[in-house]
């Protein structure tokens, strides 16, 4: 459902994002780790065709990003690291925005923002302003604002970060929610970011780490664990070499 194909992204002359390839099959959560700085929002905007790669492409539900632009982000979800709310919007005035923009056919809308009301926890804040939520409900409507055209596959960036842990769990369960729905839901295919160790062995089946804009591990959380030491243990193996290696990704 998610494949990247050998994807780069150059800045200058820094190499952020080095030639990352992986699939992510339907129904799975992702989780995509790996420290600051590391490539995980290039990656993402990459996915999300936010961001034309330096080389390599993205396919989203057998649409390539570089050939079938259109279809590939009608497919996908998408939550960035900074939310695109209007703070002077309310929560179901917005909905109803982003599904008109999302290509949502008007006699479709208001079932799609009910739904997302639904599955957000959002109904009994629907008529309150954006900019008077809290920090907590104002990610439910960014991931609100990703789920709202009902697409195949999610693309979230961080999405717990800033909240506090009734929050954070809140968060978790709805996107775990959002990959095992009830029976005739769409069933969600998501890649999270995080750089939260706890947060991939809660929510994710897999997780695909990157240090330095190279993929270093990709493998089901439970291998790992049967491998002995668990997901810290690679994390801080994967990562280690910080101070001691050559800066590898510039050229
Ligand atoms: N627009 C940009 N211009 C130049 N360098 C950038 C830009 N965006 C990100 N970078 C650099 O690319 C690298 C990867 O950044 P990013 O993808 O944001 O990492 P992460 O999300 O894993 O923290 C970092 O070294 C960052 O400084
Ligand atoms: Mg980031």
């Amino acid at each position: 459902m998610i494949e990247a194909r050998a994807m780069s992204k150059r800045y200058g002359d820094r190499l952020a994002v080095d030639s990352i390839s992986f699939e992510v099959a339907r129904g799975e959560v992702v989780g995509f780790l790996g420290p600051n700085g590391a490539g995980k929002t290039t990656t993402m905007r990459m996915l999300t065709g936010f961001l034309p790669p330096t080389d390599g492409t993205a396919v989203i539900d057998g649409h390539d990003m570089l050939t079938d632009p259109l279809r590939a982000r009608r497919s996908l979800g998408y939550l960035p690291e900074s939310p695109p709310l209007y703070p002077e919007m309310d929560v179901e005035g917005y909905l109803r925005f982003v599904a008109s923009i999302k290509g949502v056919p008007r006699g479709e809308r208001r079932s799609a923002v009910e739904r997302t009301l639904e599955r957000c926890g959002l109904v009994d804040v629907r008529r309150r302003v954006i900019g008077a939520l809290s920090k907590g409900y104002r990610q439910r409507v960014g991931l609100g604002q990703a789920i709202v055209h009902d697409p195949p596959v999610l693309i979230l960036d961080e999405p717990t970060v800033g909240l506090d842990p009734v929050q954070i769990r809140e968060i978790r369960t709805l996107i775990s929610n959002l990959a095992r729905p009830a029976a005739g839901g769409t069933q969600h295919t998501v890649i999270l970011s995080t750089h939260i160790l706890s947060e991939v062995e809660a929510i994710c089946q897999r997780v695909i780490l990157i240090h330095r804009g190279r993929k270093r591990v990709d493998a089901p959380i439970a291998d790992l664990v049967r491998e002995g030491g668990g997901l810290e243990s690679v994390f801080a193996r994967e990562t280690a070499r910080d101070e001691s290696e050559p800066e590898a990704a510039t050229v």
